[in-house]
C-alpha cells in the first residue's frame, strides 16, 4: 500500500470512534428537544468520562443554562480536560486552564489567530491548499469530496501555518489522525503525541534561535510584560491545535456543503452572491454544530436551572441543543441561511470561546468561493448512496459523493 493509500485508510479510524462510543445517530435533535421541555438539567448518576468515572454528570439542554455556565469560568471551570486528555494534548493545554493563567496564555497566541494576523495567509496558503486539491478533483467529473477536500484541507493549512516542510506533510498527516482517534486508541496516540513532540523540538529550537514569518517562530518570540511561552506550553498548544483545529473545521465544512447541496435554491443564491457566504457558514455551525458537547467541572456546590450541582460533578453544555431551541431559533431544524442573525453556541463561549474562528472561517470561505468557480454545476451524485451526517459527540458527512461539469 502506498504512503498516500495509508494514510486515507487510516480515515476510517476518524469514523470509526463515533459509530463505537455512540453508534450511528443520525438525527439527536428531537431527544433534545424532549429534553430541553421534560428535563432541561439532567442528571446522569455514573459519568463516563475518562477519569470521572463513577461521579455525577450533568447534561445542560437550554441556550440560556449553557451560556450563563460557560460565562461562569469559576464556578465551573475547564481543567476536566486536563485530567481526561492532558496525557495526550500536554499538562500546559490552554484549554485545561482557568483564569488568570488561561488569559496571559491566550494574549501570548492570539494575536497570530486575529482576523487581522490571519489576512496575508488567504491566498498565500488557503487559498493555494484549496485549489492543489481542487486541481485533482477537476479533471473527473466526479468526487468524494470528504475523503478528498475536506478532511484533507485543513491539516495541510496548519501544517503550512506551522511552517513545516512539506516533505513532512504526510507524516504530519499520519501523526495528526492518530492524535485524532486518541479515544479510540490511546497507546497509539499518546505515541503519536510523544513523536510530535519530538519532531517540534528542533524546529522549535531553531525558530526561537532564527525566528521565520510562521506560527511556531511567532509562538517562539511572543512577549507579554516580560515573559514568553515555555516550550511546554507551545508544545501543548501546537498538538492542541489539531483536534481543536481539523476536526471541528472538516467537519464543518462538510456539514455546510451537505447543507447546500441538499437545498438547491440557497446554494443558487450564494452562487450568485458571494457575500451570502458568512452568514450560510454562521447558520451552518448553528444547524449541525461539529462538536455537540464540551465539558466543564463544579468547582463548589451550586445550583443551575433550579438543579443542585454538587462540586466535583462533570457538566456538559449540550451545544447542538442549545442551537436548535425553539425560543431563539424559529423552525429551528431548518438550514435557513437567511434567518435573522443571533449568536450562536457551536464557538463555545465566554473565556474559552473558539481561538480558531477567523480561521476556520476563512477557510470555509475560501472553500466554498473555490468549489463553486472551478467545479462548475457542482451537484449531489443522484445514485450514490444515501449521504447523510451522523455522530453523537462529532457530527458530519461521511462521504460527500459529488458529480460536477469536467474542467
Ligand atoms: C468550525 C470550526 C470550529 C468550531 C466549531 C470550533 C469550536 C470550538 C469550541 C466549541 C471551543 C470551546 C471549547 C471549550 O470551551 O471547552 C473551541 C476552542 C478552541 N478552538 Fe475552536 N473550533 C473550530 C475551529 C478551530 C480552528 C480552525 C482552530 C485553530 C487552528 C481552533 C482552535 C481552538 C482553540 C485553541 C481553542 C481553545 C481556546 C481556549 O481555551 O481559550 N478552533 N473551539
Amino acid at each position: 500500500m502506498s504512503e498516500v493509500e495509508d494514510v486515507v485508510d487510516d480515515l476510517s479510524d476518524a469514523w470509526a470512534f463515533d459509530e463505537a462510543v455512540t453508534g450511528n445517530v443520525r438525527d439527536p435533535y428531537p431527544e433534545f428537544e424532549r429534553f430541553r421541555a421534560e428535563e432541561p438539567v439532567q442528571r446522569i448518576d455514573l459519568s463516563v468520562m475518562p477519569g470521572e468515572e463513577g461521579k455525577p454528570l450533568f447534561v445542560v439542554y437550554r441556550f440560556e443554562e449553557a451560556q450563563q455556565l460557560l460565562r461562569d469560568n469559576e464556578t465551573f471551570s475547564s481543567s476536566i480536560i486536563l485530567s481526561a486528555y492532558g496525557e495526550a494534548l500536554g499538562k500546559r493545554v490552554m484549554l485545561g486552564m482557568d483564569e488568570p493563567e488561561h488569559g496571559r496564555h491566550r494574549a501570548l497566541v492570539a494575536k497570530a489567530f486575529s482576523q487581522k494576523g490571519l489576512a496575508r495567509f488567504q491566498d498565500e496558503l488557503v487559498a493555494r491548499v484549496a485549489n492543489d486539491l481542487i486541481d485533482k478533483m477537476a479533471p473527473n467529473g466526479k468526487a468524494n469530496l470528504v475523503k478528498e477536500f475536506t478532511f484533507p484541507y485543513p491539516t495541510r493549512v496548519i501544517a503550512g501555518l506551522l511552517g513545516l516542510p512539506e516533505e513532512d506533510f504526510l507524516r504530519f498527516q499520519k501523526w495528526s489522525l492518530a492524535l485524532l482517534s486518541y479515544a479510540l486508541n490511546p497507546e497509539r496516540g499518546l505515541e503519536a503525541s510523544k513523536t510530535l513532540v519530538e519532531y517540534y523540538r528542533p524546529i522549535l529550537a531553531a525558530r526561537r534561535e532564527d525566528p521565520r514569518d510562521d506560527l511556531i517562530s511567532r509562538l517562539a518570540v511572543a512577549e507579554i510584560d516580560g515573559e514568553r511561552l515555555e516550550d511546554e506550553e507551545i508544545f501543548s498548544f501546537l498538538r492542541l491545535l489539531l483536534p481543536a483545529g481539523v476536526e471541528t473545521t472538516y467537519r464543518s465544512l462538510g456539514n455546510l456543503l451537505f447543507a447546500l447541496l441538499s437545498n438547491e435554491d440557497q446554494l443558487d443564491a450564494i452562487r450568485k452572491d458571494r457575500d451570502l457566504i458568512p452568514q450560510a457558514i454562521e447558520e451552518g455551525v448553528r444547524w449541525d454544530a461539529p462538536l455537540l458537547s464540551i465539558i466543564r467541572v463544579a468547582t463548589c456546590d451550586t445550583e443551575l436551572g433550579g438543579v443542585h450541582i454538587p462540586e466535583g460533578s462533570s457538566v456538559m453544555p449540550m451545544l447542538g441543543s442549545a442551537n436548535h431551541q425553539g425560543e431563539r431559533f424559529d423552525d429551528p431544524d431548518t438550514f435557513d441561511i437567511f434567518r435573522p442573525a443571533k449568536s450562536n453556541l457551536a464557538w463555545g463561549n465566554g473565556t474559552h470561546v473558539c481561538l480558531g474562528m477567523h480561521l476556520a472561517r476563512l477557510e470555509i470561505r475560501t472553500a466554498i468561493n473555490l468549489l463553486l468557480d472551478r467545479l462548475p454545476n457542482l451537484r449531489l451524485d443522484p445514485d450514490a448512496d444515501d449521504p447523510h451526517i451522523r455522530g453523537q459527540v462529532f457530527r458530519s458527512p461521511t462521504a460527500l459523493p459529488v458529480l460536477f461539469d469536467k474542467a
